[in-house]
C-alpha cells in the first residue's frame, strides 16, 4: 500500500481533499471527506473479494481514494466531478507509479463511478460502493434526500 500511502501524503492530494471540505462546510447531506473515501475503499474491496476481481487491494483502494478528488469542481462550476476526479488524479498516478493497465483500470473507475454499469473491471464496483458505503440510516437528512424520495428504507449491507 505503499504507492497509495504516498498519494494520502501528497499536498497535491490534502490540497484537493481541503477544498472539498471547505465546500461543503455547511452542506446537510452526504460529504465527501476522508471519512467517505476510507469507508467507499473497504467497501469496494469487500466487493472486489466477494466478485472476484482481478484487481489488488492497492488499486482498489486508490480508485476509492481518489474518486471524488475533483468534487469541489462541480461546486464551483458545475461540471461533472467523476470527469474533474479523473483529471486530477492522472497526475497523482503518474507520480506514484500507477501505470499501464493498472492506472487505466483506475481512470476508469473513477471516470465511471456515477454510472451503473459503466466500462472498466472496477467501475461498476466502484459505482455500488461509493453507494453501499453511506451511513444513510445514521442521517438526518433522509427525508430530504433523493435516493429516499419513494420511501425506501435505509439499510445496512456492508
Ligand atoms: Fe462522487
Ligand atoms: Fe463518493
Amino acid at each position: 500500500m505503499e504507492r497509495l500511502n504516498a498519494i494520502i501524503r501528497d499536498p497535491f492530494f490534502i490540497e484537493n481533499l481541503r477544498k472539498t471540505n471547505e465546500r461543503e462546510k455547511e452542506r446537510i447531506f452526504c460529504r465527501h471527506g476522508l471519512d467517505h473515501l476510507i469507508d467507499a475503499a473497504r467497501v469496494l474491496y469487500i466487493l472486489v473479494l466477494e466478485d472476484r476481481l482481478e484487481v489488488s487491494r492497492e488499486t482498489a483502494y486508490t480508485a476509492a481514494f481518489l474518486h471524488d478528488l475533483g468534487r469541489w469542481v462541480e461546486y464551483d462550476t458545475g461540471r461533472d466531478h467523476a470527469e474533474a476526479s479523473a483529471e486530477l488524479s492522472e497526475r497523482l498516478l503518474d507520480e506514484h507509479g500507477f501505470k499501464g493497465t493498472e492506472k487505466e483500470i483506475i481512470l476508469l473507475a473513477i471516470r465511471g463511478h456515477r454510472v451503473k454499469g459503466a466500462v472498466g473491471i472496477l467501475t461498476d464496483a466502484m459505482y455500488r460502493a461509493d453507494k453501499l458505503s453511506r451511513p444513510c440510516m445514521n442521517c438526518l437528512s433522509i427525508s430530504m434526500c433523493k435516493r429516499f424520495s419513494h420511501g425506501e428504507t435505509a439499510e445496512i449491507e456492508y
